[in-house]
């Protein structure tokens, strides 16, 4: 049994004094009654705010689109990426691995700390897709080595990337490994650039075409399990 407004604030409602607030002003239903303690204790009850039911979980998974200017840490001195998670219940989220400050796209934020693990394992091979715009034209010798693996200047090259060109300016590079400034550092070793950097795939999720940059949706079902299978 744990008390009402913890249930809430676990199941992502919102922090511990945001449902406490519903909680008062008598938003919550328990069993379809009107609950107005936040220390009241439920188990397996039915739980609705507004009439929509409460889904429960131990776990919070969340797409966010990061936009530039924040920094991939749980605290920083400057604005992180958790600081974009409003209205929601933060304690234990994190994101899983980092994105550059400059860097866009799809990160992954979760309290999961088993599948947080392992979908960052090298072991894993998770597909980490990146759209990258170029200071210069992309050759195809270029093109050849990043599918083959670059000396970045590591102990061993980098694991073969699949190259899709878009424009001469202009790829989509997937990768498999998450090394530090992995992309930057593979662009600079064939003789190029990165001039924007945004990543849209991470493992089985693609960012969600309906978020702008600074927003965030909790993962659908079907993005949980396909997630799942892959960790
Ligand atoms: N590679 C980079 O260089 N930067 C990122 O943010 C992600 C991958």
């Amino acid at each position: 049994m744990i008390r009402l407004d913890k249930y809430l604030s676990d199941a992502g409602v919102g922090t511990r004094s945001e449902v406490k607030e519903l909680i008062r002003k008598g938003k919550i239903k328990v069993n379809g009654i009107c609950v107005k303690d936040p220390a009241y204790k439920v188990n397996d009850e039915s739980v609705e705010i507004e009439g929509k039911k409460v889904e429960y979980s131990e776990f919070s998974y969340y797409m966010l689109y990061k936009p530039a200017g924040v920094v991939t840490a749980t605290e920083d001195r400057e604005k992180t990426v958790m600081d974009l998670l409003t209205g929601i219940n933060t304690k234990n989220l994190f994101p899983v691995g980092r994105l550059d400050k400059d860097t866009e796209g799809l990160l992954l934020i979760t309290n999961d700390g088993q599948l947080g693990h392992n979908l960052l394992s090298p072991r894993k091979h998770v597909d980490k897709c990146y759209y990258v715009e170029l200071a210069e034209r992309i050759t195809t010798d270029a093109i050849k080595e990043l599918t083959n693996g670059v000396d970045i200047g590591d102990d061993t090259l980098t694991a073969p990337a699949k190259v899709d060109t878009i424009s001469p300016g202009s790829i989509y590079l997937t990768i498999t490994e998450g090394r530090y400034h992995q992309v930057k550092r593979m662009l600079k070793a064939v003789g190029n650039e990165v001039s924007y950097l945004k990543r849209v795939s991470f493992g089985p999720l693609e960012l969600d075409p309906e978020l702008k940059p600074g927003e965030f949706r909790p993962l659908e079902a079907d993005e949980l399990i396909m997630l799942t299978l892959k960790a």
